[in-house]
């Protein structure tokens, strides 16, 4: 019955969970606010509030889980990919703690926890399954065969998914990150008044840099003839962006599901949180016969639950790294 406790330090947020055979226990996260007043996250900003924060969250998350450090069967932490200075807090807080504990240590791929955030719950999907997993900094189509086996058959050429939407929102004057923004005054909108390009790109692959262009060209076209025309139209150039931006994410996921033939689909990562996302894969599942499933959204954003989760059937195969093991910006799957 191992009693794992787990760390994720890889952009803004510092999380600490404890998970007990699979199932979390606590999963705590202290969101860092300093960003905002800049329009997006700045690394060495976050370094600074990771090493202010980790403390007190691991306490907490210990607490609330009402597990002792000697208890521990094993430390966990993000190794990457993400913010070299985020990631190296958390590697050495795991590190120091696994050393000084006597513990083994678990490295994990931050992007296969978030596709692996979908085991988190009592109905998970059956292997294999597909996962869309759609952040700030990442857009990917992820067949995976276990916890163990994933592949990436499509991924962004450029933005991600997040992007797509904090980038549209800066040019509305929306303030960082207007992803939820867009989303919020979406559902007011008419999603069919405007119409935004679909990029052609071959195969499962993404690309959202030409709608980002469209959006600026179309914005300062409408503007000249009317200076108040984003205040006016505000609701409706929202909900058409967003329906862009979603009915790309769900075309490439249609195909994805006719080329490998599963039909058991999830979505994790922030954007996972969009509502006409969440509606779109509903009502494309209910047409094409999918089994859907969305993480609770504790478990989209980013989090240490995912990480515990991941690190829990690592420890189940006697996966553990050396102390030696050190943080990357980029990884390999
Ligand atoms: O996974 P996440 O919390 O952090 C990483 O990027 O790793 O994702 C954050 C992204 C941001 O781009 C944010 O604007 C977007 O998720 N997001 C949303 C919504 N909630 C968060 N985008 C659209 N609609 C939402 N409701
Ligand atoms: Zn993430």
């Amino acid at each position: 019955m191992p009693t794992i406790l787990a760390i994720e330090s890889s952009c803004d947020d510092t999380s600490a969970a404890v998970c007990r055979e699979g199932a979390i226990l606590s999963n705590l996260i202290a969101t860092q606010k300093i960003h905002e007043q800049y329009g997006g996250v700045v690394p060495e900003l976050a370094s600074r509030a990771h090493m202010q924060n980790i403390v007190p969250v691991v306490d907490e998350a210990l607490k609330k889980a009402n597990v002792t450090l000697e208890e521990l069967d094993a430390i966990a932490f993000t190794q990457a990919p993400g913010l070299i200075g985020s990631l190296l807090v958390g590697a050495q807080f795991a590190k120091s703690l696994a050393l000084a504990l006597d513990k083994p240590l678990i490295t994990v791929h931050h992007m296969q926890a978030h596709v692996l955030a979908n085991l988190i719950a009592e109905d998970k999907p059956a292997f294999p399954f597909l996962c869309l997993t759609v952040s700030g900094g990442h857009t990917q189509i992820v067949l995976c065969e276990s916890p163990y086996e994933m592949k990436v058959i499509g991924e962004t050429m450029d933005d991600a998914a997040g992007e797509a939407f904090d980038k549209s929102a800066k040019l509305l004057g929306l303030p960082y990150p207007g992803g939820p923004l867009i989303d919020k005054y979406a559902k007011e909108g008419n999603p069919n008044r405007f119409k935004f390009p679909e990029p052609k790109i071959d195969g499962l692959n993404f690309s959202f840099s030409g709608l980002k262009t469209s959006i600026l060209y179309f914005l300062q076209k409408e503007q000249l003839n009317n200076p108040a025309f984003i205040e006016e139209n505000l609701a409706d150039i929202c909900a058409s962006i967003q329906q862009r931006i979603v009915s790309i994410l769900l075309n490439k996921l249609k195909k994805a599901s006719e080329q490998t033939g599963i039909k058991y689909v999830c979505i994790a990562g922030g954007v996972s949180a969009n509502s006409g996302l969440r509606d779109g894969l509903k009502e494309m599942g209910n047409k094409l016969g999918w089994k859907t499933f969305i993480p609770a959204f504790e478990y989209c954003t980013d989090n240490a639950a995912m990480i515990a989760i991941a690190a829990y059937y690592k420890y189940l195969k006697g996966d553990f790294a050396a102390l030696s093991a050190t943080p990357t910006a980029r990884a390999e799957w």
